[in-house]
């Protein structure tokens, strides 16, 4: 089968993507430090670290919430029922038998179904409840800097409970994740599209008339 060499995440997307993920793991890190679980940097320096973390990923979110807003890509997270079965199928027992993907990847699709429906569920839910809890947390444990009464919470548990069932469902996410990395073209192919920026696609996705932006129109776009 005829592959195209295909710019498919650009430069923003990829630095979003890394930072995010050195982020989320170093805030699982300090965060389950802080829990009790592991001990690593010492309890205090990761309460320090794990604040300064979650600055840092609130400030990346805005940029990537203003980034999604302007290229439009938030439109590749619109969840859609279609084809969920035909995916929990493939996932379960096709991809074991070494069955082709359901379908094909393209620059104007690049999640399949499973995946719209998981991280829009990560950026709709996961993520605003870890940065919401995790902002109680904060602005909770140091009221005489900002005011408890503004909060008006009668109790850290329940914010805590919401905080670590989040950082529980991230880290499970991250492993689902970092398998299903594994199953593309090659072992190894989802990773480096995720660090170039160009995947191998395959060219009957033309003739499907699915749009998709071969190497030479991905070079101008990166000059422009
Ligand atoms: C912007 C997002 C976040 C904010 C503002 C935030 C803030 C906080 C704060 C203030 C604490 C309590 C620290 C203390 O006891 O002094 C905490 C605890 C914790 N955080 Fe985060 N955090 C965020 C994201 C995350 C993420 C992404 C994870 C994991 C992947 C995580 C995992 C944890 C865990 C496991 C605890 C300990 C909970 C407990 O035992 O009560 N946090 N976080």
């Amino acid at each position: 089968m005829i592959t195209k060499t295909v710019y498919i995440y650009r430069a923003f997307e990829r630095f979003w993507h890394w930072t995010q993920a050195l982020l989320i793991m170093f805030l699982a890190l300090t965060g389950f430090e802080i829990h009790g679980s592991i001990e690593f940097f010492g309890f205090e320096a990761a309460v320090t670290y794990h604040n300064v973390a979650a600055y840092a990923l609130i400030i990346l979110i805005v940029f990537a919430i203003f980034w999604h807003l302007t290229t439009g890509e938030w439109r590749q997270y619109i969840p859609s029922l279609t084809h969920v079965r035909t995916y929990m199928n493939y996932y379960v027992f096709g991809i074991f038998r070494d069955e082709p993907h359901p379908t094909r990847k393209s620059v104007l699709s690049k999640l399949n179904p499973l995946q719209k429906l998981t991280y829009f569920g990560l950026k709709v839910l996961i993520i605003p409840g870890m940065l919401i809890s995790g902002l109680f947390y904060i602005f909770y444990r140091y009221p005489q800097k900002h005011g408890i009464e503004a909060l008006n919470i009668e109790s850290l548990e329940i914010i805590a409970i919401i905080h670590t069932a989040g950082a529980f469902l991230l880290l499970a996410f991250l492993i689902v994740h970092l398998y299903l990395m594994t199953t593309g073209e090659t072992v190894f192919s989802n990773l480096r599209a995720m660090l170039t920026g160009y995947e191998q696609l395959h060219e009957e996705e033309e003739d499907q008339g699915i749009n998709i932006q071969v190497i030479s129109e991905a070079d101008e776009e990166e000059k422009a």
